[in-house]
């Protein structure tokens, strides 16, 4: 394990999709700035990440998003410890960006570069606001390119205990909403438009495959073609049915999983962990099972780079420095 002092700076980059953020975080635990660009409105109009879009777009928004977190932590860039950057997994295009600012801001400054997997960067982002938070625990993590119940058994130490075996949760949740004319991304507006809706007024099916796995293409099928059939009812009703149905699996799985592994404590990590529903359900399941429920503020839920700070921060403490020759990675895998 590597010696390092409490006040560890680190300046991290996160460009794996279509948020280009830079953060300082002080000792893993403390934001010192967070900037998040978002390129939402140049891909909305697409209907979804558009790759080419996103890299440029990253090539213009990454040095002013680090200048201002620099200048929002109060520091220069001679001060930090280490800069890091997410590896992958990402859009090979857009991870390239951030990596390559990242190594060229620590040749300049003289630092250890660190890569960070985005995934464990988003189970991270609960020890950011909870630091005192401890495995065992179970870490659900949903996002828009993957869904997968981990158990954490120390830090570093991970087992995948199930994941999806077609669509990940967001990519349904942005698929039924563009059906629904909802726009992009679908997840918010989905969670926006069930608030008004009756949970029970379709019951969509809930897929429960062998074991810890998901499949959520069954569901978003129902939903596309019940839509089409009936397009009288009300769109809160459906988004509301749609959003129970999804929330339905993910909590009996993770139930089934903390009963299992005896773990202490269930953590909630990536985009889709911003749905009020699921938040909500999480933390009855963790009140009814005396277990420790995390649930990382929404801001801290989407891409940013402050997270990608705080994993960093224990994988440099665990393995020092990543290699200058380590590049992007797009599927690289948690465990
Ligand atoms: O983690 P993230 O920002 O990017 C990836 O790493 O994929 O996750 C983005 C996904 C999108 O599919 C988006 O629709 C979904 O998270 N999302 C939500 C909510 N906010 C974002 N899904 C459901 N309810 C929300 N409130
Ligand atoms: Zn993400």
């Amino acid at each position: 394990m590597q010696e390092i002092s409490d006040q560890f700076l680190v300046l991290a980059i996160e460009t794996s999709c279509d948020e280009t953020a830079a953060a300082v975080v002080a000792d893993g635990t403390t934001v010192l700035s967070s900037v998040v660009s978002s390129q939402v409105d140049l891909h909305a109009r697409y209907g979804g990440v558009v790759p080419e879009i996103a890299s440029r777009a990253h090539v213009e928004l990454l040095t002013p998003a680090v200048a201002q977190a620099l200048v929002e932590s109060g520091l220069e860039g001679h001060q930090l410890d280490a800069v890091a950057a997410t590896v992958g997994p990402g859009l090979a295009g857009a991870l390239l960006v951030g990596i390559s600012a990242a190594k060229a801001y620590a040749l300049a400054w003289k630092l250890p570069f660190i890569g960070v997997n985005h995934m464990e960067a988003h189970l991270y982002a609960c020890f950011l606001e909870e630091p005192d938070l401890k495995p065992p625990l179970v870490v659900l993590l949903v996002s828009g390119g993957h869904t997968m119940l981990v158990a954490m058994d120390d830090h570093g130490r991970y087992r995948l205990m199930g994941t999806t075996v077609d669509d990940a949760v967001g990519e349904a949740f942005d698929k039924v909403a563009r059906v629904m004319g909802l726009g992009y991304p679908g997840g918010p507006a989905i969670d926006r438009a069930a608030l008004t809706g009756d949970p029970t007024a379709v019951r969509f099916p809930r897929a429960m495959p062998e074991g810890y796995d998901f499949s959520f293409s069954g569901l978003k099928t129902a939903v596309i073609r019940y839509v089409r059939e009936n397009p009288d009812t009300p769109v809160a009703d459906v988004a509301a049915s749609f959003q129970a149905a999804v929330v339905d699996v993910l909590i009996a799985k993770s139930k089934r999983a903390v009963e299992e592994t005896g773990a202490t404590g269930l953590c909630l990590g990536g985009g889709v962990a911003a749905n009020s529903l699921l938040r909500e359900r999480v933390l009855d399941l963790c009140t009814a099972q005396d277990l420790r429920c995390f649930l990382p503020s929404r801001s801290m839920c989407t891409d940013n780079a402050a997270m990608v700070a705080a994993a960093a921060w224990w994988r440099y403490r665990a393995d020092g420095a990543t290699s200058m020759e380590v590049g992007a990675q797009p599927n690289l895998r948690l465990v």
